[in-house]
């Protein structure tokens, strides 16, 4: 092969980050959530011609640093989220671990912080494999969201499949067991989502609450309840522009996160200093237990709540506009 095609870019893909809105661990049990993506940090994919199996090299940052692996589909190995998201693709293709491809994935969405990391690089590299396999047909987002949902269950043990989801739909979505449906947005809606910089495993957020959950089995019942109409109701707010209604569902949202431990001092405090200066609601977003917050803020009040949150010690304040639909 010549070194110009073996540089030749045979199909590529992206995917965004992601920030749940209403609905975080409730949805795991089967309650409706709301997540809207974050279009400003992407993870992407490329497949290039290889040689005799399908090689996956990634690099993105981890908890300590930029992580740089390397895995070929066709030896043993340790188990890799990246080589199951692949298996999934390859065998929906009707293709073999066999395939003479090199799949090169990059991100830029930083690891345990609720963004959606490992659901984005999945969601890209499948659609990636997706398009060099099938380049007349891209395969619709239910189905690019179900196979990279097999890398999160291995990431996460019991992962109800909203990151992905979102993350293939890349447009607002209400998300319950399994199913996603495009939200109508009513008004341009605007978000700061804010890092405290504390790392967090989701995995060990899902279990901790799953056995939280098992001793009291019905009060976590009825909390889950009540989220699920926060969720509900939040659709109509976002449908109708209600700014004012959603940023209180986004406030009683967060004081049942906090009921059922998953927030922490750090995220508390981000949550108050959105509030004092003027966000009109706010709440942890993600699993908990570290990551980020999301607050509802009028445009003309951002640049106050941004520098209230990086005060409350945020290490990173995004913007995130939601537009309204057609
Ligand atoms: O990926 P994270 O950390 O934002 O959490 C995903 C949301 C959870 O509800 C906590 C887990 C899940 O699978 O839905």
């Amino acid at each position: 092969m010549s070194p110009d095609a073996k540089d030749q870019v045979l199909a590529q893909a992206s995917a965004p980050a992601k920030v749940i809105l209403i609905g975080e661990h409730a949805v795991v049990y089967g309650r409706p959530a709301i997540a809207l993506p974050l279009p400003q940090l992407h993870a992407r994919a490329e497949v290039l011609p290889g040689a005799g199996s399908l090689v996956i090299e990634s690099r993105y940052p981890g908890a300590d640093g930029l992580r740089e692996t390397r895995v070929d589909l066709a030896e043993e190995g340790p188990p890799q989220a990246l080589a199951v998201a692949a298996r999934a693709a390859l065998r929906h293709a009707g293709r073999t671990e066999r395939t003479p491809w090199r799949l090169r994935v990059e991100s830029e969405i930083p690891t345990g912080r609720g963004l959606g990391s490992s659901a984005a690089v999945a969601v890209a590299l499948v659609r990636a494999l997706g398009l060099a396999a099938e380049p007349d047909e891209a395969w619709d987002p239910q189905t690019v969201a179900e196979l990279a949902l097999e890398a999160e269950r291995f990431v996460h043990g019991q992962a109800s499949g909203i990151d992905p989801a979102v993350s293939a739909y890349q447009r607002p979505i209400h998300f319950q067991e399994g199913r996603a449906r495009p939200l109508a947005v009513g008004a341009d809606t605007h978000f700061l989502v804010a890092d405290s910089g504390q790392h967090k495993g989701t995995a060990e957020m899902v279990a901790g609450l799953r056995a939280r959950q098992a001793e009291r089995p019905l009060t976590h019942g009825a909390w889950f309840d009540k989220v699920g109409r926060l969720a509900e109701d939040a659709v109509r707010a976002l449908a109708e522009g209600s700014f004012r209604w959603l940023g209180q569902l986004m406030d009683s949202n967060h004081l049942l996160l906090q009921a059922m431990e998953l927030s922490t001092p750090a995220l508390d405090n981000l949550v108050a200093g959105a509030r004092g200066a003027g966000a009109r609601g706010a709440k942890l977003t993600g699993s908990g237990g570290g990551g980020a917050v999301i607050a509802l803020v009028d445009t003309d009040r951002q640049a106050d709540v941004a520098q209230a949150l990086r005060e409350a010690g945020a290490v990173s304040v995004l913007q995130l506009c939601i537009p309204a639909t057609g």
